[in-house]
């Protein structure tokens, strides 16, 4: 029987309700596979901990999540806590101390869903967003002087490094080798931004040589949401920056269906740290406490945790069945259907014991 260590912190708002749907499905999955055993960390890391204690985690939590095989995440967010604390005491530590480099972004039209892009059918749009996950815009580096007074000066620095930027881009052209178009399209803005994402492009330029298989691309990013809405089938895999991929992924989601079925991974491929699986969405502060989240996204995103340890059977159990559960429109109000959390999380339940 392999084991596994899984880290959960379910966090805040709908994080809290969508990870024990996401547990509730693994715990079924796991009865009908068989052959691995999930063993939970479950952690209090999250706003109502920082709220009564004064810090999100304990002292040495990195340490501690370092022990894991992977991380679960369901989200961080809270109406009395400013965003940009909830974001740099949780999540975006994990991030740059495990080297996650990669967060993988995948949309697709599914069957029962409608689409929002005119004319577009399941199929039409099948992404995958390769967003640079531990530098760039978010590499946290800046400063504020002179604060209150009409000389106050910003400056938020993006950072760019050479390795950095190679080590996402081998990523890139390496899924996009895997995907049957073989079609990679490397957004950045070196028009306006000439250092930065000028290294970015030339990176790419030279990693492409690696891989002759791979045709490839360049858009500028703004150029790039008006393709996404208007040619969605010119594109397949994708790699942009940090901020960029923040943005364009949640346009994908969108033009998918709803942020509510959008998952993602981020992975630091040499697996000397434990990578770390979560919905794209917040806390979704209008809609916690009601039962009312999609938990799709939050599932998915366990059948990705579950592909990277190796159990791939398992893990595509629970794709289908999330697959099947929409295209019989059994789903929440952000798909138009009429079903709460823990009733769609029983539909897909249902549909894994019985495959
Ligand atoms: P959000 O993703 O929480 O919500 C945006 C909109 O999408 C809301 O109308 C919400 O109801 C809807 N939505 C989100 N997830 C849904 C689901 N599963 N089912 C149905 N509808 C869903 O983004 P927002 O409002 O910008 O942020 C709220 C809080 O979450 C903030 O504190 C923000 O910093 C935090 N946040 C945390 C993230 C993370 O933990 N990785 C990611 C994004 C935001
Ligand atoms: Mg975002």
């Amino acid at each position: 029987m392999q084991k596994y260590n899984i880290a959960v912190i379910a966090g805040d708002g709908i994080g809290i309700e969508v990870t024990a749907s996401a547990l509730e499905v693994l715990r079924a999955v796991q009865q009908k596979v068989g052959g691995f055993e999930l063993i939970y960390d479950e952690l209090d890391y999250g706003s109502a901990r920082y709220k009564a204690q004064g810090s999100y985690a304990p002292k040495g939590w990195l340490d501690h999540l370092r022990s894991s095989d992977a991380i679960y995440f369901g989200a961080v967010g809270d109406p009395d806590v400013p965003d940009h604390i909830s974001l740099w005491e949780l999540i975006l530590p994990m991030r740059q101390v495990f080297q996650q480099y990669v967060n993988v972004r995948p949309s697709s039209i599914l069957p029962g869903i409608p689409s929002r892009v005119a004319g577009s059918a399941p199929g039409d749009l099948d992404w995958v967003i390769i967003r640079e996950n531990t530098e760039g815009e978010y590499a946290g580096q800046g400063g504020r002087t002179h604060v209150g007074t009409e000389h106050e000066v910003a400056t938020e620095l993006a950072v760019f490094t050479r390795k950095g930027v190679e080590r996402v881009m081998r990523y890139a052209f390496e899924t996009a080798q895997k995907r049957p178009k073989k079609f990679l399209t490397v957004v950045s803005k070196s028009n306006a931004q000439r250092y930065g994402l000028l290294l970015w492009d030339e990176v790419a330029g030279l990693v492409s040589k690696d891989y002759p298989d791979v045709e490839w691309d360049k858009m500028l990013v703004d150029a790039m949401t008006v393709r996404m809405v208007s040619k969605p089938k010119s594109l397949d895999t994708i790699v942009t920056t940090n901020l960029h991929g923040d943005i364009l992924s949640d346009l994908a989601a969108a033009l998918s269906g709803s942020i509510g079925i959008a998952h993602s991974s981020s992975l630091d491929p040499s697996r000397k740290s434990p990578s770390l699986f979560e919905p794209v969405h917040g806390a979704a502060f209008d809609i916690m406490g009601k039962d009312l989240a999609n938990p799709i996204a939050a599932i998915m995103s366990a059948a990705e945790m579950i592909r990277f340890l190796g159990e791939e059977k398992a893990a595509a159990v629970i794709e289908s069945a999330c697959r099947e559960s929409i295209a019989e429109g059994q789903t929440t109000g952000d798909l138009g259907g009429k079903l709460k959390t823990t009733e769609v999380t029983k539909v897909v339940c249902d549909i894994i014991s019985r495959s």
